[in-house]
């Protein structure tokens, strides 16, 4: 018996028409939009991948580099029995250096993403490198309610929302999940990594790499449209758009029409005028104190804050 064999197609399926289900929702959205989780299939997360090497996209280089050099500074917020839940767990590669300042004994690691096999085999590695370490690995949606395995004697629940992934909420979905992982981690806290407001053209930059790695991680959604749903559109009909929007404090993606055009999908037409968009990622710049003031509105009393000299990223400690 081959479980991987039995189930993988039906799911192919499944997440085919939550897909399609999606996109025709966007594209009759006025104006038209759709969420950034389509971008990371296998292709879009090797392409995420390599935008966090690229030399323009600072974040996670900064965030890494800030980890490295206070992870037991950070660590030390955490008690001495935790139980660590990594939201939108990832490669794993972060919690790595956290990890690492935490007697093995006194930690129990939940990472919780909504991609089982992607999970899983980032775990199959962690528990490789770090035997003895308890792992429960979540299959789920960490904005929606979901439960966390049971908390050990004299633990403390500790988040942990690394890579500025909270920027591609809206202030409202960033205070929905702020508020229910208040709640869940009570009693504990929450360590979280954001991007801050900085010089233009620096966001400019990390937007719109040279390589045109990012270009193609967007324009990867319409390649997904065309493989995965049949979608038909002319293959110079859209381009990579990013600026940052000052009124709301980020930067936005967009695929432009580079003039009239029609996309078709099963059976269904979409028009675009000329410079029209898919708008296809948001991502949030905060500063220290506005983001501290979100978090203290959803139940979070804000504590140690960890940047670089040139205060492009931090992470924040939260008491939950
Ligand atoms: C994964 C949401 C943090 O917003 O910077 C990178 C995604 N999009 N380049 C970000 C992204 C284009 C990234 N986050």
């Amino acid at each position: 018996m081959k479980p991987g064999i039995e189930w993988r197609q039906p799911r192919a399926a499944v997440e085919n028409e939550q897909f399609a289900d999606d996109l025709h929702a966007a594209l009759s959205r006025i104006p038209k939009a759709i969420s950034p989780k389509y971008f990371y299939d296998e292709v879009g997360s090797k392409l995420f991948e390599q935008i966090c090497d690229l030399p323009e996209y600072y974040p996670t280089r900064t965030e890494l580099a800030l980890l490295q050099t206070h992870a037991a500074d950070m660590a030390a917020q955490f008690g001495e029995r935790v139980q660590l839940i990594e939201y939108g767990a990832g490669a794993l590669r972060k919690v790595r250096l956290l990890l690492d300042t935490i007697p093995r004994d006194s930690l129990q690691f939940v990472p919780v993403d909504i991609s089982g096999p992607h999970l899983l085999s980032a775990c199959d590695g962690l528990a490789g490198d770090y035997p003895g370490l308890a792992i429960h690995p979540l299959v789920a949606d960490f904005t929606r309610q979901h439960a966390l395995p049971a908390c050990a004697e004299g633990s403390r629940r500790v988040g942990f929302f690394p890579g500025s992934s909270i920027g591609n909420f809206t202030p409202a979905e960033a205070d929905a999940f702020l508020r229910l992982a208040a709640a869940e981690l009570a009693g504990g806290g929450l360590l979280i990594g954001i991007d801050l407001v900085k010089d233009e053209h620096v966001l400019h930059a990390a937007y719109n790499d040279a390589e045109g790695v990012t270009a193609a991680f967007n324009m990867n959604l319409l390649d997904r449209a065309r493989k995965e749903l049949g979608a038909e559109f002319p293959t110079d009909g859209f381009q990579h758009l990013a600026f940052y929007n000052p009124a709301y404090r980020r930067i936005e993606m967009h695929l432009r029409a580079t003039r009239p055009l029609e996309l078709q999908l099963g059976g269904e037409i979409y028009v675009f005028n000329e410079g029209e968009t898919l708008h296809t990622e948001h991502s949030h710049k905060y500063t220290v104190d506005g983001f501290q003031a979100l978090a203290a509105r959803a139940g979070f009393k804000p504590g140690k804050v960890w940047t670089d000299p040139n205060h492009w990223f931090a992470v924040l400690w939260l008491e939950a």
